[in-house]
């Protein structure tokens, strides 16, 4: 594969996932390149991180668009004018429909802040306290059509402290996110990520 990858990010929030990867790419320690950062929320934090750090950036705010299917063809049409080959989605509350996955071309990637398949969807930390569960963490995977769904790339855990409140779970799973995201993203950028229905295994480095 040849790199740095021209990529993407899709973002709705706070945005710390983002600054990561801006970060790691500026200190030339990721082999990407940010060229585009969508969002579905015009006030997102993480738009201005975009600003500041010079990339392009751009809203599709749901309201200015008659269909979900309407506002999705145009991002995908800004994203592969920008020569996208890899969108990674950092926070982004929103499901991406059947022909944009089908039709983008360019590996997605997404990062979940539990052990998926438990707890997919919002409040996922909360989730956890509530189920009562021991160990937690985060997960990245390739994207599909479904929420959360898609084949698993790396995950690792946490543990989940008697005291834990949903904020200081959070914490500790972001503190991992910020490490395995780019880790898997490394990965997928050394062709060292091989899919085989569901399972994706992590080829071992070529001297
Ligand atoms: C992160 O914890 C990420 O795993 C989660 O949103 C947070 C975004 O933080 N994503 C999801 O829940 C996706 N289903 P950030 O905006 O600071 O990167």
């Amino acid at each position: 594969m040849r790199t740095p990858l021209r990529t993407g990010v899709l973002v709705s929030g706070r945005g710390s996932n983002l600054q990561m990867f801006i970060d790691l790419a500026q200190k030339g320690e990721l082999p990407i390149e940010l060229v585009a950062v969508g969002s579905d929320q015009a006030g997102a934090q993480a738009l201005a991180r975009a600003r500041s750090a010079g990339i392009p950036v751009r809203v599709f705010a749901p309201a200015d668009y008659p269909s979900p299917q309407a506002r999705e063809e145009s991002l995908l049409t800004w994203l592969k004018e920008r020569q996208m080959e890899l969108l990674l989605l950092a926070g982004y509350m929103r499901i991406l429909g059947e022909g944009f996955i089908q039709r983008a071309g360019f590996p997605i990637l997404n990062i979940h802040p539990s052990l998926l398949p438990a707890f997919p969807g919002l409040h996922a930390q909360r989730q956890a306290l509530a189920y009562g569960v021991k160990v937690s963490g985060c997960t990245v995977h390739f994207v599909d059509q479904g929420l959360d769904s898609g084949p698993i790339i790396l995950q690792e855990t946490v543990p989940v402290l008697p005291e834990d409140t949903e904020e200081t779970l959070s914490a500790r799973i972001l503190t991992v996110e910020h490490r395995l995201y780019p880790e898997a993203v490394r990965l997928l950028a050394a062709g060292r990520l091989e899919r085989s229905g569901r399972r994706v295994r992590v080829a071992e480095r070529s001297r």
